[in-house]
């Protein structure tokens, strides 16, 4: 997507949501029952999605779940043919990453995003629902060995549930092969009601962290694009990042597009307008005409948000269906 938007950004990154179904049931992403899933007939074959990112160079695969999708490698593998595509990564949760990592890593996939929010398995059980905290950390181990690295975990710091974990989870990174990213909580989709009191600002994360483990050292983002600001602790190999979706304004660095799992490209994380790439692709669009649709999307990216003003957007959806 070699494209800029009405506000000079470059926009080079195409998230890609392969699913809406997850395996679990994170409570700030989702009630515990009475989802309504999306129509099978709605949601994207693969050789749909491969056809749309042929014209995207650089992705990221999430979700709902991507692993929970059957015949999620085959994608993969088609995805990672795609000639000029610069990279391609993953977001899980990890529960169904032991058993895939060998061969998504073989397909071609580059490197994981890992969910993860606590390193108590009471808490993690509590926090997931479904999930199991041994279980995603062998899964972390097997995307290791199977050469898919970085794994960059994603924290969502969630005021009284797991902000006490904060420097926990920041000393990792003194280990090898742990990078850490907190996320300021969004008010998305169909979670628990939220509040802003669930919200910890970066500036008290960042704060928190090196009262408990020193000064932080900025270090320059290595693909020189995205949300995140990072830093090292002191000796640490790992990095530590910090998105602040809520207290701050990071839309100016914004360089994706999302495609939803039923075809619509979402302009904007936290607009409530989307563009329909489906219909079009089912009804004979050209690659051209495609792109066009592309372009159109990419120009319809708003200059931000208003979440820092206290301003929700009418209608969100859950992570489950954007993907991140
Ligand atoms: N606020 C912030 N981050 C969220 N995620 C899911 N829901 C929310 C939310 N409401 C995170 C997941 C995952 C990434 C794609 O987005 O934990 O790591
Ligand atoms: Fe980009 Fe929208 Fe996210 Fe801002 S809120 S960073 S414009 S996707």
């Amino acid at each position: 997507m070699p494209f800029s938007d009405s506000y000079a950004r470059p926009i080079e990154y195409l998230r890609v949501s392969v699913t809406d179904r997850c395996n679990l049931r994170c409570r700030y992403c989702m009630p515990e029952e009475g989802i309504i899933p999306i129509a099978h007939d709605a949601v994207l074959r693969y050789e749909e999605i491969v056809r749309i990112v042929r014209v995207a160079v650089s992705m990221g695969l999430a979700a709902g779940e991507p692993l929970v999708r059957r015949g999620i490698v085959d994608l993969v593998a088609q995805l990672a043919a795609i000639p000029g595509l610069e990279d391609l990564s993953m977001t899980t949760n990890g529960m169904l990453l032991e058993r895939y990592a060998g061969e998504l890593a073989q397909a071609g996939l580059r490197r994981i995003n890992l969910s993860l929010d606590t390193l108590r398995p009471e808490r993690f059980h509590n926090i997931t629902r479904l999930g199991s905290l041994e279980q995603v950390l062998r899964g972390r181990e097997a995307a290791l060995e199977a050469g898919l690295r970085p794994v960059k975990v994603n924290t969502v710091v969630v005021r009284g549930s797991n902000d006490d974990e904060i420097v926990d989870l920041a000393r990792l990174t003194l280990l090898p092969d742990w990078h850490v990213r907190f996320i300021e909580v969004m008010p998305l989709g169909t979670g628990e009601h939220w509040s802003e009191d669930g919200v910890v600002p970066t500036t008290e994360i960042r704060a928190r962290v090196e009262a408990g483990l020193g000064p932080l050292i900025s270090v320059p983002n290595e693909t020189g694009v995205g949300p995140a600001r990072y830093y090292q602790l002191p000796g640490a190999a790992g990095t530590l990042g910090f998105i602040s979706p809520v207290s701050e304004h990071f839309c100016h660095a914004c360089n994706r597009l999302r495609l939803t799992s039923d075809g619509l490209l979402l302009p904007c994380l936290m607009s409530d307008r989307s563009i329909d790439l489906r219909t079009p692709l089912r009804t004979g669009a050209s690659d051209s005409e495609l792109r066009e649709i592309f372009q159109k999307a990419i120009l319809a990216k708003p200059r931000g948000h208003q979440l820092a003003e206290h301003q929700l957007p009418e209608c969100l959806l859950p992570m489950s269906t954007i993907g991140g």
